[in-house]
């Protein structure tokens, strides 16, 4: 039979163009039964090839769509291929929904943030996203391990991250010290005594300590503002304090006129002629006429002998304690 079919092509057409399915291998040849791997036209005289991305097992083809498709997920480069082996998967970490591509680089690369061990893939699904709290910028990746942890002090709750600004940072007076976090809970706040202006911090070290002086009971504090100082009279030692109640008034006999002291030292002794009686003053009070006060640091003043007495408060020294004359004396 086809030896018949090779006669007619010879005795019909040995001048001027072939019938579909045949062709003139050279020209002035007798025109052939076009071979696996080609098809001709009717009226042309030679067969073509199939194109790449495309191959055909069967001789005498006439149109351009006999040449079969490689599917989905594979490619060849091969022109007038002759049998489906030509078409070679797709590598891993890409993927094609097109049929009949005809070069490697037709096949579609896994976005940043997926990866894919995968060969052949015919899908964009192939492509398994990174998991919450990594992130990948890796295009083609064909490995979960192209996957990276968000580091300490952020968070990403969405599969799937292309971009390390996915992994977000935990926001200002929280701190985290997981790495690979999913979700903002991971977020500590700064203890109440401290606090921490910047995004993502990564230790709890990032919250800094109010001042001695100072004290917060403000959790998760963003800025030093929250830090309130203690109050005239008073003073604190302790940074980091987390309650009023750390401000200790400052002693009888002494006196603060400043907010925030930081150290008892602050606390200044009553000068000569004054004295103070309670704890926390802002000021000393003068001694009043009729005693004395011959020290620093006084928590009451001497009364100036009996029928004695002094010209003015304020008196430093116990001879300024005078015998005053008598009304009776001024008006007689
Ligand atoms: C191929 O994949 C793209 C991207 O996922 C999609 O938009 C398109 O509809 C798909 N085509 C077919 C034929 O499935
Ligand atoms: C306040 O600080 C004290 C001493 O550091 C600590 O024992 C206490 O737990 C803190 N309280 C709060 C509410 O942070
Ligand atoms: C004594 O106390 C009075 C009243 O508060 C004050 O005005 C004065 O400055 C004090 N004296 C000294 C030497 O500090």
């Amino acid at each position: 039979m086809p030896a018949l079919v090779v006669l007619v092509g010879l005795l019909l057409h040995l001048g001027g163009a072939c019938p579909a399915g045949y062709g003139k291998p050279v020209k002035g040849s007798p025109c052939m039964i076009c071979p696996e791997g080609t098809w001709s036209a009717k009226g042309t005289e030679l067969c073509k090839r199939c194109a790449a991305g495309t191959w055909s097992d069967e001789r005498g083809r006439s149109s351009k769509e006999s040449c079969i498709h490689c599917p989905a997920g594979t490619w060849s480069s091969q022109v007038g291929a002759i049998s489906p082996e030509a078409c070679q998967k797709c590598p891993a970490g890409y993927w094609s929904n097109r049929t009949g591509i005809g070069a490697i680089d037709k096949c579609t690369r896994c976005p940043a943030g997926t990866w894919s061990s995968a060969k052949g893939a015919g899908s964009e699904s192939a492509c398994v996203k990174c998991a919450k709290g990594k992130w990948s910028p890796h295009v083609a990746a064909v490995s979960e391990e192209a996957c990276v942890s968000c580091d300490a002090g952020r968070y990403n709750p969405e599969e799937g991250a292309g971009l390390p600004s996915h992994c977000r940072p935990c926001p200002a007076g929280t701190w985290s010290d997981a790495i690979s976090a999913r979700s903002s809970e991971v977020c500590q706040p700064c203890p109440a005594g401290s606090f921490s202006p910047g995004l993502g911090a990564f230790s709890q070290k990032a919250c800094a300590k109010c001042s001695a002086g100072t004290w917060s009971d403000t959790i998760g504090a963003s800025s030093h503002k929250s830090c309130q100082t203690c109050p005239i009279g008073s003073y604190s030692d302790v940074p980091g304090a987390n309650s009023s109640k750390t401000c200790a008034a400052c002693r009888k006999g002494t006196y603060q006129p400043i907010r925030g002291a930081a150290e008892e030292a602050l606390c200044i002794p009553c000068a000569v002629g004054n004295y103070s009686n309670k704890i926390g003053q802002a000021a000393c009070h003068y001694c009043p006429k009729g005693s004395y006060g011959d020290g620093f640091g006084l928590t009451s003043c001497r009364a100036c002998p009996e029928g004695t007495s002094t010209y003015q408060h304020g008196a430093i020294r116990a001879e300024l304690c005078l015998a005053m004359p008598s009304e009776s004396t001024v008006f007689p």
